[in-house]
Protein backbone atom coordinates (compact mmCIF):
# COMPACT_ATOMS: atom_id res chain seq x y z
CA UNK A 1 0.00 0.00 0.00
CA UNK A 2 1.44 3.81 -0.56
CA UNK A 3 2.71 5.11 2.33
CA UNK A 4 1.45 8.55 3.24
CA UNK A 5 3.34 11.63 1.56
CA UNK A 6 6.10 12.50 3.63
CA UNK A 7 6.84 16.37 4.54
CA UNK A 8 9.71 18.50 3.16
CA UNK A 9 11.43 18.31 6.84
CA UNK A 10 11.23 14.43 6.58
CA UNK A 11 13.63 14.21 3.94
CA UNK A 12 17.16 13.36 4.49
CA UNK A 13 18.37 16.23 2.69
CA UNK A 14 16.99 18.57 4.76
CA UNK A 15 19.70 17.38 7.10
CA UNK A 16 22.19 19.29 4.94
CA UNK A 17 20.48 22.29 3.24
CA UNK A 18 16.94 22.82 5.74
CA UNK A 19 18.67 23.58 8.99
CA UNK A 20 19.54 26.83 10.06
CA UNK A 21 23.43 26.04 11.57
CA UNK A 22 26.98 26.68 10.24
CA UNK A 23 26.98 23.12 7.96
CA UNK A 24 23.93 23.72 6.41
CA UNK A 25 25.50 27.40 5.51
CA UNK A 26 28.63 25.96 4.04
CA UNK A 27 26.01 23.48 1.61
CA UNK A 28 23.71 26.55 0.58
CA UNK A 29 26.66 28.81 0.37
CA UNK A 30 28.62 26.20 -2.26
CA UNK A 31 24.96 25.63 -3.69
CA UNK A 32 24.59 29.28 -4.41
CA UNK A 33 28.62 29.17 -6.12
CA UNK A 34 27.09 26.42 -8.01
CA UNK A 35 24.67 28.35 -9.21
CA UNK A 36 21.38 27.29 -7.76
CA UNK A 37 19.16 29.52 -5.75
CA UNK A 38 17.28 28.28 -2.41
CA UNK A 39 14.38 28.43 -3.73
CA UNK A 40 15.86 25.69 -6.81
CA UNK A 41 16.37 22.87 -3.96
CA UNK A 42 14.52 23.88 -0.56
CA UNK A 43 12.45 21.78 0.95
CA UNK A 44 12.82 19.08 -2.76
CA UNK A 45 14.13 15.74 -2.64
CA UNK A 46 16.98 15.75 -4.01
CA UNK A 47 17.99 13.39 -6.82
CA UNK A 48 21.22 12.17 -7.36
CA UNK A 49 21.67 10.49 -10.77
CA UNK A 50 24.47 7.93 -11.24
CA UNK A 51 25.48 7.96 -14.50
CA UNK A 52 28.12 5.22 -15.47
CA UNK A 53 28.76 7.61 -18.65
CA UNK A 54 32.61 7.25 -20.13
CA UNK A 55 34.24 8.02 -23.41
CA UNK A 56 35.48 4.68 -22.91
CA UNK A 57 32.13 3.02 -22.80
CA UNK A 58 30.17 2.52 -26.26
CA UNK A 59 27.25 1.49 -24.79
CA UNK A 60 26.30 4.62 -23.11
CA UNK A 61 27.54 6.95 -25.58
CA UNK A 62 23.98 8.71 -25.51
CA UNK A 63 23.94 8.45 -21.74
CA UNK A 64 24.74 12.43 -21.87
CA UNK A 65 21.99 13.54 -23.08
CA UNK A 66 19.73 11.07 -21.43
CA UNK A 67 21.07 12.47 -18.36
CA UNK A 68 19.54 15.52 -18.98
CA UNK A 69 15.99 13.83 -19.89
CA UNK A 70 16.19 12.20 -16.75
CA UNK A 71 16.72 15.81 -15.07
CA UNK A 72 13.94 17.19 -16.75
CA UNK A 73 11.79 14.55 -15.66
CA UNK A 74 12.91 15.26 -12.12
CA UNK A 75 12.53 19.28 -12.39
CA UNK A 76 9.03 18.75 -13.62
CA UNK A 77 7.90 16.58 -10.38
CA UNK A 78 9.50 19.29 -8.48
CA UNK A 79 12.72 17.39 -7.60
CA UNK A 80 16.55 18.84 -7.72
CA UNK A 81 18.55 16.52 -9.79
CA UNK A 82 22.61 16.14 -9.01
CA UNK A 83 24.65 13.88 -11.47
CA UNK A 84 27.27 12.10 -10.39
CA UNK A 85 29.52 10.23 -12.58
CA UNK A 86 29.98 6.56 -11.21
CA UNK A 87 32.92 4.20 -12.67
CA UNK A 88 31.98 2.59 -15.60
CA UNK A 89 32.63 -0.79 -16.76
CA UNK A 90 32.97 -0.93 -20.06
CA UNK A 91 32.89 -4.48 -20.84
CA UNK A 92 34.77 -4.47 -24.38
CA UNK A 93 37.93 -2.54 -22.94
CA UNK A 94 38.22 -3.31 -19.05
CA UNK A 95 40.71 -5.66 -18.55
CA UNK A 96 41.17 -7.94 -16.61
CA UNK A 97 37.52 -8.29 -16.19
CA UNK A 98 34.45 -5.91 -15.93
CA UNK A 99 33.29 -8.72 -13.46
CA UNK A 100 36.37 -8.18 -11.04
CA UNK A 101 34.98 -4.38 -10.74
CA UNK A 102 31.56 -4.99 -10.69
CA UNK A 103 31.71 -5.05 -6.39
CA UNK A 104 34.03 -1.87 -6.77
CA UNK A 105 31.00 -0.15 -8.63
CA UNK A 106 28.57 -1.44 -5.84
CA UNK A 107 30.86 -0.41 -3.14
CA UNK A 108 31.00 2.61 -5.19
CA UNK A 109 27.27 3.49 -5.73
CA UNK A 110 26.15 2.89 -2.09
CA UNK A 111 28.77 5.05 -0.68
CA UNK A 112 27.74 7.57 -2.75
CA UNK A 113 24.49 7.75 -2.02
CA UNK A 114 25.00 7.57 1.57
CA UNK A 115 27.61 10.21 1.59
CA UNK A 116 26.25 13.09 -0.06
CA UNK A 117 22.50 14.18 0.89
CA UNK A 118 20.88 11.79 -1.86
CA UNK A 119 17.02 11.40 -1.08
CA UNK A 120 16.79 8.80 -4.29
CA UNK A 121 18.75 7.77 -7.32
CA UNK A 122 18.44 7.11 -10.74
CA UNK A 123 20.38 4.45 -12.04
CA UNK A 124 21.96 4.66 -15.53
CA UNK A 125 23.49 1.65 -16.22
CA UNK A 126 23.33 -0.84 -19.14
CA UNK A 127 26.39 -2.60 -19.95
CA UNK A 128 26.83 -5.51 -18.93
CA UNK A 129 28.06 -5.38 -15.14
CA UNK A 130 26.70 -1.55 -14.50
CA UNK A 131 23.60 -3.12 -13.96
CA UNK A 132 24.06 -5.48 -11.26
CA UNK A 133 27.10 -3.19 -9.90
CA UNK A 134 24.58 -0.14 -9.64
CA UNK A 135 21.56 -2.23 -7.96
CA UNK A 136 23.83 -3.79 -5.43
CA UNK A 137 25.06 -0.54 -3.92
CA UNK A 138 21.59 0.94 -4.45
CA UNK A 139 19.79 -1.78 -2.68
CA UNK A 140 22.66 -2.25 0.29
CA UNK A 141 22.10 2.13 0.79
CA UNK A 142 18.43 1.42 0.99
CA UNK A 143 16.99 4.63 -0.50
CA UNK A 144 14.32 4.96 -2.81
CA UNK A 145 15.91 3.89 -6.47
CA UNK A 146 14.99 3.76 -10.02
CA UNK A 147 16.87 1.98 -12.56
CA UNK A 148 17.15 3.38 -16.57
CA UNK A 149 18.65 0.96 -19.03
CA UNK A 150 20.80 1.87 -21.62
CA UNK A 151 18.51 0.22 -23.68
CA UNK A 152 19.75 -1.95 -27.03
CA UNK A 153 21.83 -1.10 -29.88
CA UNK A 154 20.29 -1.19 -33.29
CA UNK A 155 20.72 -4.28 -35.42
CA UNK A 156 24.41 -4.88 -37.14
CA UNK A 157 24.46 -4.87 -40.54
CA UNK A 158 27.04 -7.10 -43.32
CA UNK A 159 26.03 -6.73 -47.01
CA UNK A 160 22.28 -6.91 -45.60
CA UNK A 161 22.51 -9.59 -43.80
CA UNK A 162 21.84 -8.99 -39.85
CA UNK A 163 25.23 -8.85 -37.34
CA UNK A 164 24.40 -9.81 -33.66
CA UNK A 165 26.75 -8.49 -31.01
CA UNK A 166 29.21 -11.52 -29.50
CA UNK A 167 27.88 -14.35 -31.34
CA UNK A 168 28.43 -13.43 -35.28
CA UNK A 169 32.26 -11.95 -33.97
CA UNK A 170 32.78 -16.07 -33.28
CA UNK A 171 31.36 -17.33 -35.77
CA UNK A 172 33.00 -14.79 -38.28
CA UNK A 173 36.09 -15.31 -36.59
CA UNK A 174 35.62 -19.29 -36.65
CA UNK A 175 35.36 -18.70 -40.77
CA UNK A 176 38.55 -16.40 -40.51
CA UNK A 177 40.20 -19.52 -38.67
CA UNK A 178 39.08 -21.86 -41.18
CA UNK A 179 40.11 -20.11 -44.30
CA UNK A 180 36.84 -19.08 -45.19
CA UNK A 181 36.22 -15.45 -44.76
CA UNK A 182 38.81 -12.67 -46.89
CA UNK A 183 40.21 -10.22 -44.32
CA UNK A 184 38.78 -7.26 -45.80
CA UNK A 185 35.15 -8.83 -45.11
CA UNK A 186 36.37 -8.94 -41.76
CA UNK A 187 37.06 -5.90 -41.53
CA UNK A 188 33.82 -4.93 -43.01
CA UNK A 189 32.06 -6.64 -40.15
CA UNK A 190 33.82 -5.13 -37.89
CA UNK A 191 32.40 -1.52 -38.75
CA UNK A 192 29.05 -3.55 -39.20
CA UNK A 193 28.37 -5.26 -36.06
CA UNK A 194 27.95 -2.00 -33.52
CA UNK A 195 26.99 0.51 -35.29
CA UNK A 196 25.06 2.71 -32.68
CA UNK A 197 24.54 3.66 -29.31
CA UNK A 198 23.38 1.08 -26.93
CA UNK A 199 24.42 -2.16 -25.13
CA UNK A 200 24.56 -5.40 -26.99
CA UNK A 201 21.74 -6.30 -29.43
CA UNK A 202 21.88 -9.65 -28.82
CA UNK A 203 19.77 -11.58 -25.82
CA UNK A 204 23.66 -11.67 -24.09
CA UNK A 205 23.72 -10.36 -19.94
CA UNK A 206 22.91 -6.79 -20.93
CA UNK A 207 19.80 -7.65 -22.60
CA UNK A 208 19.26 -10.16 -19.68
CA UNK A 209 19.94 -7.97 -16.72
CA UNK A 210 18.28 -5.02 -17.76
CA UNK A 211 15.65 -7.53 -18.72
CA UNK A 212 15.34 -9.13 -15.04
CA UNK A 213 15.53 -5.66 -13.72
CA UNK A 214 12.13 -4.48 -15.35
CA UNK A 215 10.93 -8.21 -14.00
CA UNK A 216 12.06 -7.01 -10.64
CA UNK A 217 9.89 -4.19 -10.63
CA UNK A 218 12.99 -1.76 -10.50
CA UNK A 219 12.93 0.31 -14.33
CA UNK A 220 9.72 1.75 -15.73
CA UNK A 221 7.12 -1.15 -16.91
CA UNK A 222 8.78 -1.90 -21.00
CA UNK A 223 12.11 0.26 -20.39
CA UNK A 224 14.52 -2.46 -20.64
CA UNK A 225 13.45 -3.40 -24.85
CA UNK A 226 13.20 -0.01 -25.85
CA UNK A 227 16.40 0.53 -28.32
CA UNK A 228 19.10 3.40 -27.20
CA UNK A 229 18.51 5.20 -30.77
CA UNK A 230 14.47 5.21 -30.51
CA UNK A 231 12.92 8.54 -29.27
CA UNK A 232 10.68 6.50 -26.90
CA UNK A 233 14.13 5.64 -25.03
CA UNK A 234 14.59 9.39 -24.17
CA UNK A 235 10.81 9.68 -23.02
CA UNK A 236 11.48 6.62 -21.12
CA UNK A 237 14.37 8.56 -19.40
CA UNK A 238 12.14 11.30 -18.77
CA UNK A 239 9.61 9.89 -17.00
CA UNK A 240 11.59 7.95 -14.91
CA UNK A 241 12.68 11.03 -13.68
CA UNK A 242 9.51 11.82 -12.49
CA UNK A 243 8.93 8.74 -11.10
CA UNK A 244 11.70 9.07 -8.52
CA UNK A 245 10.63 12.57 -6.99
CA UNK A 246 7.21 10.27 -6.26
CA UNK A 247 9.22 7.35 -4.71
CA UNK A 248 11.30 9.52 -2.80
CA UNK A 249 7.55 11.70 -1.27
CA UNK A 250 6.03 8.26 -0.82
CA UNK A 251 9.24 6.28 0.12
CA UNK A 252 9.08 3.78 -1.91
CA UNK A 253 12.25 1.61 -1.34
CA UNK A 254 14.18 -1.37 -3.23
CA UNK A 255 13.15 -3.02 0.26
CA UNK A 256 9.46 -2.70 -0.56
CA UNK A 257 10.39 -4.50 -4.30
CA UNK A 258 12.85 -6.91 -3.67
CA UNK A 259 11.20 -9.71 -2.27
CA UNK A 260 11.63 -13.29 -2.65
CA UNK A 261 8.36 -13.01 -4.99
CA UNK A 262 9.93 -10.51 -6.97
CA UNK A 263 13.46 -12.99 -7.58
CA UNK A 264 11.33 -15.48 -8.38
CA UNK A 265 9.68 -13.60 -11.34
CA UNK A 266 13.19 -12.10 -12.02
CA UNK A 267 14.73 -16.28 -12.74
CA UNK A 268 11.31 -16.74 -14.71
CA UNK A 269 11.43 -13.99 -17.24
CA UNK A 270 15.35 -15.06 -17.42
CA UNK A 271 14.36 -18.33 -18.21
CA UNK A 272 11.66 -17.22 -21.00
CA UNK A 273 14.26 -14.84 -22.12
CA UNK A 274 16.66 -17.67 -22.91
CA UNK A 275 18.93 -15.47 -21.20
CA UNK A 276 22.62 -15.34 -20.15
CA UNK A 277 24.16 -17.52 -17.33
CA UNK A 278 25.49 -14.56 -15.88
CA UNK A 279 22.42 -13.57 -14.68
CA UNK A 280 22.69 -16.41 -11.79
CA UNK A 281 25.88 -15.06 -10.47
CA UNK A 282 24.25 -12.11 -10.67
CA UNK A 283 20.98 -12.44 -9.52
CA UNK A 284 22.03 -14.51 -6.70
CA UNK A 285 24.58 -11.57 -5.54
CA UNK A 286 21.25 -8.78 -5.91
CA UNK A 287 19.91 -11.11 -3.71
CA UNK A 288 22.17 -11.31 -1.28
CA UNK A 289 21.84 -7.14 -0.97
CA UNK A 290 18.29 -7.52 -0.25
CA UNK A 291 18.64 -11.14 2.17
CA UNK A 292 16.97 -13.26 0.13
CA UNK A 293 19.20 -16.69 -0.27
CA UNK A 294 18.86 -17.73 -3.69
CA UNK A 295 20.69 -21.73 -4.66
CA UNK A 296 21.68 -22.86 -8.06
CA UNK A 297 19.14 -25.39 -7.60
CA UNK A 298 15.90 -23.20 -7.70
CA UNK A 299 17.54 -21.62 -11.15
CA UNK A 300 17.72 -25.16 -12.67
CA UNK A 301 13.63 -25.67 -10.76
CA UNK A 302 12.29 -23.12 -12.32
CA UNK A 303 14.25 -23.58 -15.67
CA UNK A 304 12.65 -26.72 -15.64
CA UNK A 305 9.25 -25.78 -15.68
CA UNK A 306 10.00 -22.41 -18.07
CA UNK A 307 9.97 -22.54 -21.80
CA UNK A 308 11.99 -20.06 -23.64
CA UNK A 309 9.85 -18.10 -25.91
CA UNK A 310 12.55 -15.19 -26.90
CA UNK A 311 13.26 -15.82 -30.44
CA UNK A 312 16.71 -13.99 -30.43
CA UNK A 313 20.00 -14.61 -30.58
CA UNK A 314 21.93 -16.44 -29.58
CA UNK A 315 19.55 -18.99 -28.75
CA UNK A 316 17.07 -18.10 -31.33
CA UNK A 317 17.06 -16.08 -34.69
CA UNK A 318 16.36 -12.24 -34.10
CA UNK A 319 17.55 -9.55 -32.26
CA UNK A 320 16.29 -7.15 -29.55
CA UNK A 321 15.08 -4.40 -32.07
CA UNK A 322 12.58 -7.04 -33.20
CA UNK A 323 11.89 -8.16 -30.13
CA UNK A 324 10.83 -4.25 -29.35
CA UNK A 325 9.27 -4.46 -32.05
CA UNK A 326 7.31 -7.76 -31.08
CA UNK A 327 5.76 -6.54 -27.94
CA UNK A 328 9.16 -6.31 -25.94
CA UNK A 329 9.54 -8.13 -22.22
CA UNK A 330 5.79 -6.76 -21.24
CA UNK A 331 4.46 -8.55 -24.42
CA UNK A 332 7.21 -11.61 -23.30
CA UNK A 333 6.12 -11.28 -19.91
CA UNK A 334 2.30 -11.66 -20.52
CA UNK A 335 3.22 -15.14 -22.05
CA UNK A 336 4.32 -16.07 -18.48
CA UNK A 337 2.03 -14.23 -16.58
CA UNK A 338 0.81 -17.12 -15.03
CA UNK A 339 4.63 -18.47 -13.43
CA UNK A 340 4.70 -14.93 -12.25
CA UNK A 341 3.31 -13.29 -8.97
CA UNK A 342 0.92 -10.11 -9.97
CA UNK A 343 0.83 -8.93 -6.99
CA UNK A 344 4.77 -7.41 -6.63
CA UNK A 345 5.17 -3.80 -5.94
CA UNK A 346 7.38 -2.00 -8.68
CA UNK A 347 8.85 1.84 -9.19
CA UNK A 348 5.79 3.30 -10.42
CA UNK A 349 3.45 2.68 -7.41
CA UNK A 350 1.88 -0.13 -9.36
CA UNK A 351 2.28 -4.09 -8.85
CA UNK A 352 3.64 -6.34 -11.64
CA UNK A 353 0.41 -7.33 -12.71
CA UNK A 354 -1.21 -4.18 -12.96
CA UNK A 355 1.83 -2.96 -15.47
CA UNK A 356 1.15 -6.12 -17.45
CA UNK A 357 -2.52 -5.49 -18.38
CA UNK A 358 -2.82 -4.86 -22.42
CA UNK A 359 0.23 -6.29 -23.08
CA UNK A 360 0.54 -7.96 -26.13
CA UNK A 361 2.79 -9.78 -28.32
CA UNK A 362 2.55 -8.33 -32.52
CA UNK A 363 4.86 -11.15 -33.83
CA UNK A 364 4.22 -14.92 -32.42
CA UNK A 365 7.83 -15.83 -34.36
CA UNK A 366 10.10 -13.30 -32.21
CA UNK A 367 8.02 -13.74 -29.06
CA UNK A 368 6.35 -17.53 -29.38
CA UNK A 369 3.41 -18.50 -27.71
CA UNK A 370 4.21 -21.08 -24.27
CA UNK A 371 2.81 -24.05 -26.81
CA UNK A 372 5.24 -23.24 -29.91
CA UNK A 373 8.36 -22.55 -27.56
CA UNK A 374 11.79 -21.70 -28.97
CA UNK A 375 12.68 -24.35 -26.25
CA UNK A 376 10.36 -26.47 -24.22
CA UNK A 377 11.81 -25.99 -20.96
CA UNK A 378 15.48 -26.63 -19.22
CA UNK A 379 17.00 -23.49 -20.56
CA UNK A 380 19.51 -24.09 -17.99
CA UNK A 381 20.87 -26.86 -15.87
CA UNK A 382 22.51 -26.96 -12.50
CA UNK A 383 25.04 -30.03 -12.21
CA UNK A 384 26.78 -31.30 -9.44
CA UNK A 385 29.56 -33.96 -8.73
CA UNK A 386 33.10 -34.41 -7.71
CA UNK A 387 34.31 -32.28 -10.00
CA UNK A 388 31.89 -29.43 -9.02
CA UNK A 389 31.28 -30.19 -5.52
CA UNK A 390 29.54 -26.33 -5.11
CA UNK A 391 28.08 -26.35 -8.65
CA UNK A 392 28.60 -25.36 -12.37
CA UNK A 393 25.98 -24.88 -14.96
CA UNK A 394 25.65 -25.22 -18.85
CA UNK A 395 22.77 -23.88 -20.95
CA UNK A 396 21.44 -27.37 -23.08
CA UNK A 397 19.50 -25.39 -25.81
CA UNK A 398 23.45 -23.92 -27.01
CA UNK A 399 24.65 -27.60 -26.61
CA UNK A 400 25.07 -29.70 -29.52
CA UNK A 401 22.24 -32.97 -28.21
CA UNK A 402 24.93 -35.46 -28.67
CA UNK A 403 26.95 -34.08 -25.58
CA UNK A 404 24.49 -33.63 -23.30
CA UNK A 405 25.72 -37.40 -21.96
CA UNK A 406 29.08 -37.69 -22.95
CA UNK A 407 32.49 -39.11 -21.14
CA UNK A 408 35.78 -38.32 -23.06
CA UNK A 409 39.69 -37.45 -22.22
CA UNK A 410 40.40 -34.21 -20.83
CA UNK A 411 42.67 -32.19 -22.36
CA UNK A 412 43.79 -29.70 -19.84
CA UNK A 413 45.08 -25.82 -19.87
CA UNK A 414 46.54 -24.76 -16.38
CA UNK A 415 45.26 -20.98 -17.30
CA UNK A 416 44.23 -18.91 -20.07
CA UNK A 417 47.78 -18.36 -21.36
CA UNK A 418 48.78 -21.79 -21.80
CA UNK A 419 45.27 -22.42 -24.25
CA UNK A 420 46.35 -19.45 -26.45
CA UNK A 421 49.58 -20.88 -26.91
CA UNK A 422 48.28 -25.10 -27.40
CA UNK A 423 45.04 -24.87 -28.45
CA UNK A 424 45.86 -23.99 -32.11
CA UNK A 425 49.25 -26.26 -32.45
CA UNK A 426 49.21 -29.10 -34.87
CA UNK A 427 50.77 -31.13 -31.66
CA UNK A 428 47.33 -31.22 -29.42
CA UNK A 429 46.35 -34.68 -28.74
CA UNK A 430 42.79 -33.98 -29.31
CA UNK A 431 39.87 -35.36 -31.05
CA UNK A 432 36.24 -34.28 -31.59
CA UNK A 433 35.11 -36.33 -27.96
CA UNK A 434 38.11 -34.66 -25.73
CA UNK A 435 36.96 -32.90 -22.97
CA UNK A 436 38.72 -29.04 -23.48
CA UNK A 437 39.47 -28.62 -19.71
CA UNK A 438 40.17 -24.37 -19.01
CA UNK A 439 41.66 -23.80 -14.72
CA UNK A 440 42.74 -20.31 -13.34
CA UNK A 441 39.44 -18.75 -14.81
CA UNK A 442 37.74 -18.54 -11.50
CA UNK A 443 36.72 -15.44 -9.84
CA UNK A 444 40.20 -15.70 -8.11
CA UNK A 445 41.96 -17.38 -10.78
CA UNK A 446 40.97 -14.97 -13.37
CA UNK A 447 40.61 -13.05 -11.72
CA UNK A 448 37.32 -11.94 -12.08
CA UNK A 449 36.01 -15.11 -13.86
CA UNK A 450 36.43 -14.08 -16.88
CA UNK A 451 34.28 -14.99 -20.03
CA UNK A 452 36.35 -17.67 -21.29
CA UNK A 453 34.00 -20.46 -20.78
CA UNK A 454 33.30 -20.68 -24.69
CA UNK A 455 37.49 -22.00 -25.12
CA UNK A 456 37.71 -22.51 -28.75
CA UNK A 457 37.76 -25.12 -31.12
CA UNK A 458 41.23 -26.13 -32.16
CA UNK A 459 42.22 -25.17 -35.48
CA UNK A 460 42.47 -29.15 -36.66
CA UNK A 461 39.70 -29.57 -35.57
CA UNK A 462 38.19 -26.83 -37.43
CA UNK A 463 39.30 -27.78 -40.61
CA UNK A 464 37.81 -31.18 -40.05
CA UNK A 465 34.20 -29.16 -39.98
CA UNK A 466 33.90 -29.93 -35.99
CA UNK A 467 31.47 -27.09 -34.51
CA UNK A 468 31.06 -27.96 -30.88
CA UNK A 469 33.22 -30.24 -28.11
CA UNK A 470 32.65 -30.96 -24.15
CA UNK A 471 34.50 -27.56 -22.72
CA UNK A 472 34.80 -27.39 -18.79
CA UNK A 473 35.93 -24.49 -16.92
CA UNK A 474 35.60 -22.22 -14.00
CA UNK A 475 35.38 -19.00 -16.28
CA UNK A 476 32.06 -17.43 -16.85
CA UNK A 477 30.87 -17.14 -20.73
CA UNK A 478 29.29 -14.38 -22.11
CA UNK A 479 25.74 -14.54 -23.29
CA UNK A 480 26.18 -14.47 -26.51
CA UNK A 481 28.24 -17.52 -26.67
CA UNK A 482 27.16 -20.90 -27.27
CA UNK A 483 28.44 -24.52 -27.22
CA UNK A 484 28.42 -27.31 -24.61
CA UNK A 485 30.25 -25.40 -22.61
CA UNK A 486 29.99 -26.24 -18.43
CA UNK A 487 30.98 -23.22 -16.38
CA UNK A 488 31.06 -21.79 -12.73
CA UNK A 489 32.60 -24.70 -11.83
CA UNK A 490 32.92 -24.06 -7.87
CA UNK A 491 34.76 -23.92 -6.29
CA UNK A 492 37.14 -22.83 -8.70
CA UNK A 493 40.71 -24.64 -8.84
CA UNK A 494 42.84 -21.44 -7.67
CA UNK A 495 41.67 -22.14 -4.17
CA UNK A 496 41.86 -25.60 -4.71
CA UNK A 497 39.03 -26.62 -6.78
CA UNK A 498 38.50 -30.41 -7.93
CA UNK A 499 39.31 -28.95 -11.38
CA UNK A 500 43.29 -28.23 -9.87
CA UNK A 501 43.63 -32.20 -9.74
CA UNK A 502 42.68 -32.74 -13.59
CA UNK A 503 45.48 -34.36 -15.54
CA UNK A 504 45.60 -35.04 -19.47
CA UNK A 505 44.02 -38.21 -20.40
CA UNK A 506 41.78 -38.42 -17.49
CA UNK A 507 38.02 -39.52 -18.16
CA UNK A 508 35.29 -37.10 -17.37
CA UNK A 509 31.57 -37.91 -17.57
CA UNK A 510 28.82 -35.38 -18.42
CA UNK A 511 25.46 -36.62 -17.91
CA UNK A 512 23.12 -33.16 -18.05
CA UNK A 513 19.86 -34.95 -17.69
CA UNK A 514 20.87 -36.82 -14.33
CA UNK A 515 22.66 -33.02 -13.39
CA UNK A 516 25.95 -35.10 -12.58
CA UNK A 517 30.10 -34.03 -13.87
CA UNK A 518 32.55 -36.52 -12.64
CA UNK A 519 36.09 -37.13 -12.63
CA UNK A 520 36.50 -41.00 -13.28
CA UNK A 521 39.45 -40.99 -11.27
CA UNK A 522 38.89 -42.92 -7.96
CA UNK A 523 39.48 -41.44 -4.81
CA UNK A 524 42.61 -42.24 -3.38
CA UNK A 525 44.71 -40.99 -6.74
CA UNK A 526 42.59 -38.04 -6.04
CA UNK A 527 43.34 -37.78 -2.45
CA UNK A 528 47.06 -37.87 -3.70
CA UNK A 529 47.21 -35.74 -6.34
CA UNK A 530 45.76 -33.27 -3.68
CA UNK A 531 48.51 -33.69 -1.09
CA UNK A 532 50.90 -32.92 -3.89
CA UNK A 533 49.25 -30.30 -5.11
CA UNK A 534 50.97 -26.77 -4.69
CA UNK A 535 48.56 -23.49 -4.41
CA UNK A 536 49.54 -20.84 -6.98
CA UNK A 537 50.73 -17.40 -5.72
CA UNK A 538 48.32 -14.55 -5.21
CA UNK A 539 47.41 -12.38 -8.06
CA UNK A 540 48.43 -9.09 -6.04
CA UNK A 541 50.26 -7.94 -3.70
CA UNK A 542 48.71 -4.73 -3.09
CA UNK A 543 45.86 -2.74 -4.06
CA UNK A 544 42.07 -3.65 -4.86
CA UNK A 545 42.96 -7.02 -6.10
CA UNK A 546 44.09 -7.80 -2.80
CA UNK A 547 40.69 -7.00 -0.97
CA UNK A 548 39.03 -8.37 -4.18
CA UNK A 549 40.90 -11.75 -3.68
CA UNK A 550 40.59 -11.59 0.04
CA UNK A 551 36.72 -11.17 -0.13
CA UNK A 552 35.06 -12.55 -3.34
CA UNK A 553 32.63 -15.31 -3.11
CA UNK A 554 32.51 -18.36 -5.15
CA UNK A 555 30.08 -18.00 -8.47
CA UNK A 556 27.50 -20.48 -6.16
CA UNK A 557 27.25 -17.50 -3.74
CA UNK A 558 27.46 -14.94 -6.28
CA UNK A 559 30.88 -13.21 -6.25
CA UNK A 560 29.95 -10.29 -4.33
CA UNK A 561 32.31 -9.22 -1.45
CA UNK A 562 31.47 -11.51 1.64
CA UNK A 563 31.17 -8.24 3.81
CA UNK A 564 29.11 -6.53 1.53
CA UNK A 565 25.61 -8.86 2.18
CA UNK A 566 22.57 -7.75 3.90
CA UNK A 567 23.62 -7.74 7.57
CA UNK A 568 24.18 -5.22 10.17
CA UNK A 569 23.09 -1.60 9.12
CA UNK A 570 25.50 0.93 8.18
CA UNK A 571 24.79 4.53 9.79
CA UNK A 572 23.79 7.28 8.50
CA UNK A 573 27.12 9.98 8.19
CA UNK A 574 26.84 12.36 11.06
CA UNK A 575 26.31 15.77 9.56
CA UNK A 576 29.40 18.49 11.43
FE1 LIG B 1 28.47 -3.30 -23.45
FE2 LIG B 1 28.06 -5.79 -24.65
S1 LIG B 1 29.80 -4.48 -24.70
S2 LIG B 1 26.80 -4.66 -23.35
Amino acid sequence: MRKTKRRPEELRSHRWYGVEDLRAFGHRSRSAQMGYGREEYAGKPVIAILNTWSEINPCHTHFRARAEEVKRGVWQAGGFPVEMPAMSLSEPFQKPTTMMYRNLLAMEAEELLRSYPADGVVLMGGCDKTTPGLLMGAISAGYPAIFVPAGPMLRGNWRGQLLGSGSDSWKYWDRLRAGELETSAWHEIEDGIARAAGHCMTMGTASTMTSVTEALGMTLPGAASIPAADSNHSRMAMMSGRAIVDMVWHELKPADILTPAAFENAIVTATALGGSTNALVHIIAMAGRAGVEITLERFDEIAGRTPTLANVRPSGAYLMEDFYYAGGLRGLMSRVRDRLEPACMTVNGLTLGANLEGAEVYDDNVIRTVDKPVYEAGGLAVLRGNLCPSGAVIKPPSADPKFLKHTGLAVVFDDYNDMAARIDSDDLAVDETSILVLRGAGPVGGPGMPEWGMLPIPKKLLAQGVKDMVRISDARMSGTSYGTCVLHVAPESFVGGPLALVRDGDAIALDVAARRLDLLVDDEELARRRAAWDPPKPRYARGYGVMYADHVTQADKGCDFDFLHAGAAVPEPEIH
